[in-house]
């Protein structure tokens, strides 16, 4: 037996005993969705509902339901902060009792780790005969929280996959372990509706062979995955990595042959997806699971050409600004990495940014082109970094465009029941005369 597992033995303990290791006002911070260690989380949300932990701080983003501290009988016992909401998050903040950090994702890490962090909170694979654990389905802030937390907690799950990347842990960085092999979350895989399958195909018309992807989170996104499944030599660059980009790669659609960085290889700062996607990534030399730091940074994602970011909105404005994180006021998701990917496609040498979303909202009653976005309405991406909008009605070019043709192409692809009081609207704002 090896010093690596006597080392594992003396620091194994029950997700109690590391929940007692913490001390009032540890501010705690763990990576997306599968990231979070389950068991550590729960012990940790006992010991402050008993009273023998006060204060205690847990961050994240892309928070999954589940864990008790994001239920309402915990908010005031321990403060949630997300950089990104997700439907374990979604409702707390709504009502004011979590705090919402506005990033965009490449930024998260260096943020977090200004924020003093006591205790780093890993969900990782089982331990390697060297020694090292792998984080798995991320890289995300996963190295960034390690290096610069106090204290490393993690709980080792032999359903976490071991991938290739910049995401490995050592025994010796980490201070307690538990184990605990709960299933990863998933992602239902849905069938693309009619309207989203237009979108794909008018997007894929619009992408070369050889380009190199991010696909974002949604409906919509999943969609043009599938309606690439005819291209040739297509490269994978992406925050998120999900089934339709296994069906890609699969098929020989995805070769990566073509990227300028990373070749032969897909790059990916999270996987969220169905079980098939955590096997397909695990012990897969093709998938680098890097750092979101690196990912997502438009100076990256710029030096590849024909880079084409495929992005999801809530509403966009005549001007071309889009809200992709709130509902008015009301804040929903968060900006994400679709700032990240805009500037990175604007910068690429032949790149391009879509945001496609349906035409409406709310079964029909909302048209998601408006002439001006909700007042309250936080703005994902700016006026002068869009470029291209679609909707199951066509695609409006903004990039380059004067306010009154960006207004014009905007109304021909909304919904055409919306289409004259969006006209109406435009002439009394003196952009149509
Ligand atoms: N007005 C009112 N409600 C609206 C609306 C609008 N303009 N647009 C959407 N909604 C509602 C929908 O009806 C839906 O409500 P429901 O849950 O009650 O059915 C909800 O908001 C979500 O909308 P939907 O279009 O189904 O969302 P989605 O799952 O396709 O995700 C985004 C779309 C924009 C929320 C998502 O892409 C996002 O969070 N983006 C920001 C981050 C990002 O782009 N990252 C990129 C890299 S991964």
């Amino acid at each position: 037996m090896n010093n690596f597992n006597e080392m594992y033995k003396k620091k194994l303990k029950s997700p109690d005993e590391i929940a007692e290791l913490m001390q009032d006002g540890f501010v705690c911070a763990s990576p997306i969705c599968s990231g979070e260690p389950f068991d550590i989380v729960q012990s940790i949300a006992k010991r402050s509902a008993e009273g023998k932990v006060h204060d205690v701080e847990i961050d994240g983003l892309l928070t999954l339901p589940g864990p008790d501290y994001l239920k309402p009988e915990f908010y005031d016992k321990i403060k949630h902060v997300s950089y990104f909401l997700g439907p374990g998050s979604r409702k707390g903040a709504q009502s004011g009792q979590f705090d919402y950090i506005p990033a965009n994702y490449s930024d998260i890490p260096s943020i977090l780790c200004s924020r003093k962090l006591d205790v780093c909170l890993l969900n990782v694979s089982p331990m390697d005969k060297h020694g090292y654990f792998s984080m798995g389905a991320y890289g995300c802030v996963g190295p960034a929280i390690l290096r610069s937390a106090k204290h490393v907690f993690v709980e080792v799950n032999k359903y976490m996959p071991r991938t290739h990347g910049e995401n490995i842990v050592h025994i010796s960085q980490v201070e307690a372990l538990c184990e605990n092999d709960r299933p990863l979350p998933e992602l239902a895989v849905t069938e693309p509706s009619e309207d989203e399958k237009k979108m794909g195909s008018m997007i894929a018309e619009l992408i070369p062979d050889g380009a190199t992807i991010q696909l974002g989170i949604g409906a919509v996104a999943g969609a043009i995955g599938k309606a690439l499944i005819n291209k040739k030599d297509l490269g994978i660059h992406t925050e998120m990595f999900s089934d339709s980009m296994v069906d890609l790669i699969e098929a020989g659609v995805v070769t990566n042959e073509r990227k300028n960085i990373y070749r032969g290889r897909t790059v990916s700062a999270f996987c969220y997806g169905s079980r098939r996607v955590y096997d397909f990534i695990d012990d897969n030399p093709g998938v680098e699971m890097l750092p979101v730091d690196y990912v997502n940074d438009p100076y990256v994602i710029a030096q590849m050409d024909n880079f084409i970011s495929v992005n999801s909105g809530m509403e966009v404005d005549f001007l071309g600004q889009v809200s992709a994180e709130s509902i008015g006021p009301m804040p929903f998701s968060g900006s994400g990495g679709q700032f990240d990917y805009v500037k990175g496609a604007r910068l690429s040498k032949g790149g391009r940014s879509f945001i496609a979303m349906n035409s409406t909202a709310k079964n029909g009653t909302i048209s998601k082109i408006k002439p001006m976005l909700t007042p309250g309405a936080a703005v994902t991406t700016h006026k002068n970094e869009v470029d291209a909008i679609v909707t199951e009605y066509g695609v409006a070019v903004l990039k380059g465009h004067s306010v009154r043709e960006r207004t014009k192409s905007l109304i021909n692809i909304a919904h055409p029941k919306f289409r004259d009081e969006l006209a109406f609207e435009a002439k009394k704002m003196n952009i149509l005369i």
